[in-house]
């Protein structure tokens, strides 16, 4: 198979009606966050336990297609010796892998970040493919102010988000595009809408410069909502409209699938948003969900750390799946949260 029908091949896998992304992708200080809120260390051991739970889910790939890893865990194995990656590709989820080197401050530009990894990068995707992992994942991070982001940062991140998606087309790696417009602070879903317009204009400018092959790629954006401590929320159906209508005007129709971050919304609040969005297509592209808190939370507060929770953990994570699953044609409904509290009692 040449690179390019590989590539497609990865698209089509990923892009299935009633599927999403598990977002597991983690990295060691933001693991080593979510792991103390259920009062457990972040150890190897730990790492791997929970990283072979949530692949390990029976039933899992029913609703999951994708899984983002981090570089520990493409290396691990479960305790009978099967590779991570292998345990996930069993289930029918495609695994990819976060290249980015993390962020930090942006020169010349007080209160904006800039995402780092490009160098050695194309040497690095080598080895990851050789690992099993068939697509990845590069994040951008914009903090909103009134003043912010800069033009700066909204031009420098773009341009690195487009010069990784390159690189990994050309090492035959599917990549998946987030430019993740923050939900801190207290701005309204207006400035959310005029600051993730700028920058998906901007994303799509540079990945045009940069000759990315737009059917090859994916992207994942964040909603179009309001800041955390705005006064003023919005319903899902305001997140609905805001959302498509910046992303009507800023992605191409070539791209075959957007997978929404979460970013900090609860669970239900992500699942709820996303439907909303399914019932008001159609659409030129796949809405689905690339999630992380939204979908590990409710599993992670069930396993705590102990073994003996691992059934009710991985029920959890099936049941969150399984509603986003169903949140991605739009057919969720709320009286489904219930249904599941229920079977778990
Ligand atoms: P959240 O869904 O928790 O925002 O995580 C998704 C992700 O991959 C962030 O980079």
């Amino acid at each position: 198979m040449s690179s390019r029908d590989e590539m497609q091949a990865t698209v089509e896998a990923i892009v299935q009606p009633g599927k999403g992304i598990l977002a597991a992708d983690e990295s060691s200080p933001t693991i080593a966050k979510r792991f103390a809120s259920i009062g457990t260390e972040s150890t190897e051991a730990n790492r791997r336990a929970w990283r072979a739970l949530l692949l390990g889910t029976p039933g899992v790939g029913e609703f999951i297609s994708g899984v983002i890893l981090y570089e520990e865990t493409l290396g691990q194995a479960t305790d009978d010796g099967v590779p991570l990656p292998k345990l996930a590709a069993d289930q029918g989820i495609v695994p990819g892998i976060k290249v980015d080197a993390g962020k930090i401050a942006l020169a010349n530009a007080p209160g904006d970040e800039i995402t780092q990894g490009l160098d050695g990068l194309g040497a690095r995707l080598e080895g990851y493919r050789a690992q099993g992992a068939r697509f990845a994942k590069w994040r951008a991070v914009y903090n909103v102010s009134a003043s912010l982001p800069s033009r700066l940062a909204i031009e420098a991140n773009a341009d690195s988000l487009a010069r990784y998606a390159a690189i990994c087309q050309q090492q035959g790696v599917v990549p998946i595009v987030e430019p993740e417009v923050l939900m801190d602070g207290e701005h309204s879903i207006d400035r959310c809408a005029e600051v993730t317009e700028d920058v998906l204009h901007e994303v799509f400018h540079a990945l045009h410069r940069h000759r990315v092959i737009l059917e090859l790629m994916l992207l994942k954006p964040n909603m179009v909502v309001p800041g955390k401590d705005c006064p003023e929320q919005a319903t899902s159906e305001q997140v609905a409209a805001r959302t498509v209508e910046v992303l009507r005007r800023t992605v191409p129709a070539a791209v075959p699938g957007i997978f929404f971050l979460s970013g900090g919304q609860s669970a239900a609040e992500a699942t709820v948003n996303l439907d909303a969005m399914n019932r008001v297509g159609p659409h030129p592209w796949v809405l689905s969900f690339s999630y992380g808190r939204a979908l590990q939370d409710p599993a992670l507060k069930a396993w705590r750390g102990q073994l003996d929770n691992a059934a009710r953990a991985q029920q959890a994570l099936l049941w969150r799946a399984r509603l986003n699953g169903a949140a991605r044609d739009g057919r969720y409904e709320p009286s489904m949260e219930d249904e599941f509290a229920a079977e778990a009692r």
